[in-house]
């Protein structure tokens, strides 16, 4: 198993494939083609990672750091790899990397319903917060 940097010229494809396998798409923002360009044109940070099993890609996990917190999102493995350590090896290496970046804390959101992954987390230490969360959509598409 292999955990390196998302490299867009190589992994685009398998990643968009991957993440309309795995999560369901609701909303326009979080399409995958968009939600890589625009994390593309933000600039490399070293946190939008890829995980390779056998020459494959197969994971991923998309960090970013805004200066106060840490966030964590599209954390995703393809249901033949799972149980096999590559979903933490994914967090703990974005955790790594973000700590290199100077950051106190992350944060990450699931929906309620998802159990299997709230437990998942708090295996690798995270805690669910008592918080409200709000959002708001800003026009760009
Ligand atoms: C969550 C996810 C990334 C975990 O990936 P993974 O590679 O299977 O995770 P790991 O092998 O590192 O699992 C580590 C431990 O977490 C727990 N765990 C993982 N998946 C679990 C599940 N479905 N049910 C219960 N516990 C689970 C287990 O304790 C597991 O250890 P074990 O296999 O020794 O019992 C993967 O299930 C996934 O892609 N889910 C769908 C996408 C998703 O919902 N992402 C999060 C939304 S942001």
């Amino acid at each position: 198993m292999t955990i390196r940097t998302y490299d867009n010229q190589k992994d685009r494809e398998t990643v968009v494939a991957l993440w309309r396998d795995v999560f369901t798409y609701a909303t326009g923002h979080n399409d995958p083609e968009r939600s890589i360009d625009r994390k593309v044109a933000a600039g490399e940070d070293g946190l939008f990672l890829v995980a390779e099993r056998e020459g494959a890609v197969v994971g991923t996990v998309m960090g970013g750091y805004d200066g106060h917190r840490g966030w964590i999102y599209s954390l995703a493995v393809a249901e033949p790899a799972r149980r096999l350590g590559l979903g933490t090896a994914l967090v703990r290496e974005v955790e790594r990397r973000l700590a290199d970046h100077g950051c106190p804390k992350i944060n990450l959101q699931v929906l309620p319903d998802n159990r299997d992954v709230i437990a998942f987390y708090e295996r690798l230490g995270y805690a669910v917060e008592e918080r409200i969360s709000l959002g708001k959509k800003t026009g760009q598409p």
